[in-house]
């Protein structure tokens, strides 16, 4: 008797075509276009043997109940807080995730933001869009500097090395806060501190670790006190590491310079006190956006599926 044919779901249209990615003969059922809604995607579980996710979807006791032949989730993204890990665990479902191929272009985007709120780039932007703009003058739009300037890294993983890197080519001391010393920190020239220590110190502020019980509003209005005023918070984390109300009363209290936010705490709805800060740069969670970063991510995910379905566990395993 022939082997049943293995079902992939894929909830949203990725940059590459999984199919050729995936073993012959699996069945790849995904929509035509944009993303399944919650519904749609249960409906699409019964008879799946994996799951390709995005960090929108939540993988919980709800989803699984409806998978009842699930064996792997591939969370096209490294974050993995909208998973319900230990639910898996239990139901014996793999999960796995795509490090490495997004730290490179979520660097590179976590440096652009800090430039850009440090500088005031999007004031300026929407200064010369506006048509209000009358030219230069001695003291238009004037920031904080960033060559030499301290910067603290909350967290130091992945994607915190990679901004320590870039950090030194701006001459800027490192600093970081992080449960316990990482290795290879001195290389990078990068100093464990507390992380009050680290706030107080800081000129620029940037968070760089996954979002868990224990992060979820990391920084909130005792921190930000604690914080220069002349300093920038910068989050490609995940937004509710940030309390977002006590950000907004800062900025608007001038008791902080500015902030570049990738990331919200209920994305896609924004507080509205800070999309009414000027000096907040906001984007729409573009952290890991490039062609090349999002194709490996898709592929990582088609690996990581074809991995369990032939038995083997994935490279990226991520457990409770
Ligand atoms: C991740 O992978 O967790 C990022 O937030 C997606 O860009």
């Amino acid at each position: 008797m022939l082997a049943p044919m293995a079902r992939v779901v894929v909830s949203s249209v990725l940059a590459v075509d999984l199919g050729p990615l995936l073993p012959a003969g699996t069945a790849v059922i995904a929509p035509g276009r944009g993303s399944y809604s919650r519904a749609e995607l249960l409906a699409t579980l019964a008879e799946a043997d994996a799951l390709i996710c995005l960090l929108t979807d939540r993988v919980d006791s709800e989803l699984l109940a409806h998978a009842p032949r699930l064996r792997v989730v591939a969370n096209h993204a490294v974050g993995v807080d909208n998973i319900d890990l230990e639910a898996c665990a239990r139901r014996g479902v793999m999960v796995a995730n795509t490090p490495d191929v997004l730290t490179d272009a979520t660097a590179d985007l976590t440096f652009a933001l800090l430039l850009a709120a440090a500088r005031r780039l999007g004031e300026g932007e929407r200064l010369v869009r506006s048509g209000a703009w009358r030219g230069w003058e001695p003291t238009q739009l004037l920031g904080v500097p960033v060559s030499g300037q301290t910067l603290g890294l909350v967290g130091l993983g992945r994607i915190g090395a990679a901004v320590a890197r870039r950090a030194r080519g701006f001459d800027m001391p490192i600093c970081y806060a992080a449960p316990r010393p990482v290795e290879g920190a001195h290389e990078l020239g990068a100093r464990h501190v507390p992380l009050d220590e680290l706030l107080a110190g800081s000129d620029f502020v940037s968070l760089h670790g996954p979002l868990t019980p224990e992060t979820r509003g990391l920084i909130g209005a005792r921190e930000l006190a604690r914080m220069k005023s002349t300093a920038v918070l910068i989050n490609t984390a995940r937004g509710a590491c940030v309390d977002e109300d006590a950000l907004a009363d800062a900025l608007t209290a001038g008791r902080l310079f500015a902030a570049g936010l990738d990331v919200f705490a209920a994305e896609p709805a924004l507080s509205p006190r800070l999309v009414a800060c000027d000096r907040a740069v906001l984007l729409p969670h573009l952290g890991s956006a490039t062609h090349r970063a999002r194709a490996r991510m898709a592929e990582l995910c088609a690996a990581a599926v074809t991995d369990v379905l032939a038995g083997r566990s994935p490279t990226h395993r991520v457990g409770p």
